[in-house]
């Protein structure tokens, strides 16, 4: 097993395929964004050295992120190897939801039994532009696609911003009286080159919630206010779903983070929030012995940082947050 040497047990990998995106949201990077060389990336061959260490060392779970996972080359082939490495139990990922009306099917086959799909708004012009590009329509048939074919409880991921969509928060939360879906408010958080936006725009948790109970009545907490992943769940009276609202920049989980971030060009990243980095692609790349690989990881997990210093004004602006993964 892994831990950290806050006593943190870590067993949670996070891998980004690809940093990049069909899709531009606003708060996710900008408009004319340049991507990394596919020189840079791990091949297929290469990742699946490293999670099998890294499921030597006790991870279980294992979520793919981008950018876009669905749109690296071989997605689903990878999907399957990965699923089958002994030792992972559990598999997902974080998708637009573009490619699901294709892809939903497959990949049950493949194992992932769940997935969270981003959709900040059920107003097709609104999705238009946080997104500049999707179609709210596409996305949908995706949503249902993915329920049809048993990936549940169906996970929507939104996040608010101010002045774009904050009363969308209100038509999202609906959603969960007639379906049995969790819809997740994440709070915005800065990073990379658009901190700007990110820092003056951001509508906190508290506030949003405000705003469903003015509209939708009152939030039941759910679990006794245990954390579901990084969410803190409510229910509204008599619905058949529930809410889960992700503080990370008003009241940080740092204390229950089991996670470790591998993005697509080799980089174990410690904290989704913090700089630190430990190359992983060069030592593999310029032939270290699977044992030596293993030692690192292992000693670089031991030094992840205990959390984000967003509150001390600390923001991480090497990557975006399509080049690490959320
Ligand atoms: N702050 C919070 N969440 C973000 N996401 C992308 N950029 C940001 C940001 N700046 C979310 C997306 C997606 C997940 C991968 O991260 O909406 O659901
Ligand atoms: Fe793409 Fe997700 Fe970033 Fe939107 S938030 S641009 S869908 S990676």
């Amino acid at each position: 097993m892994a831990y950290d040497r806050f006593g943190r047990n870590l067993n949670y990998l996070r891998i980004s395929l690809t940093d990049r995106c069909n899709l531009r949201c606003i708060y996710c990077m900008p408009e004319e964004m340049s991507f990394r060389e596919n020189a840079e990336q791990l091949t297929d061959d290469e990742l699946l050295v490293l999670v099998r260490l890294f499921a030597d060392l006790g991870f279980e779970k294992i979520r793919f992120t981008g950018g876009e996972p669905t749109i690296r080359p071989n997605f689903l082939d990878l999907v399957q190897k990965i699923g089958s490495i002994p030792g992972i139990k559990f598999l997902t990922m974080t998708t637009n939801g573009t490619t699901l009306t294709k892809l939903a099917e497959p990949l049950m086959k493949a194992r992932m039994k769940r997935v969270n799909i981003s959709l900040d708004s059920l107003d097709p012009e609104t999705y238009k532009k946080i997104t500049r590009k999707g179609y709210f329509e596409n996305v949908w048939a995706g949503i249902l696609e993915a329920e049809r074919v048993g990936m549940t409880p169906i996970k929507l991921n939104s996040v608010i911003v101010r002045g774009i969509n904050e009363s969308d928060a209100v038509e999202l939360a609906r959603l969960t009286i007639d379906r049995p879906w969790q819809i997740r408010f994440i709070e915005m958080m800065p990073f990379g080159v658009i901190t700007d936006l990110q820092l003056k725009q951001v509508v906190t948790m508290e506030e949003v919630k405000a705003r469903i109970e003015e509209s939708l009545g009152k939030l039941h907490l759910e679990n006794f206010g245990k954390l579901d992943g990084e969410a803190r769940v409510f229910r509204l009276e008599g619905a058949r779903g529930e809410l889960g609202f992700i503080s990370s920049v008003s009241d940080p989980f740092c204390y229950s983070c089991n996670r470790a971030r591998l993005t697509a060009d080799g980089r174990l990243r410690l904290c989704l929030l913090r700089e630190g980095e430990v190359d992983l692609l060069t030592p593999l790349r310029s032939g270290a012995s699977l044992d030596e690989m293993r030692e690192l990881i292992k000693n670089s997990l031991w030094e992840k940082p205990w959390g984000n210093l967003l509150s001390e004004g600390v923001v991480a602006v090497n990557r975006t947050m399509s080049e690490i993964g959320g």
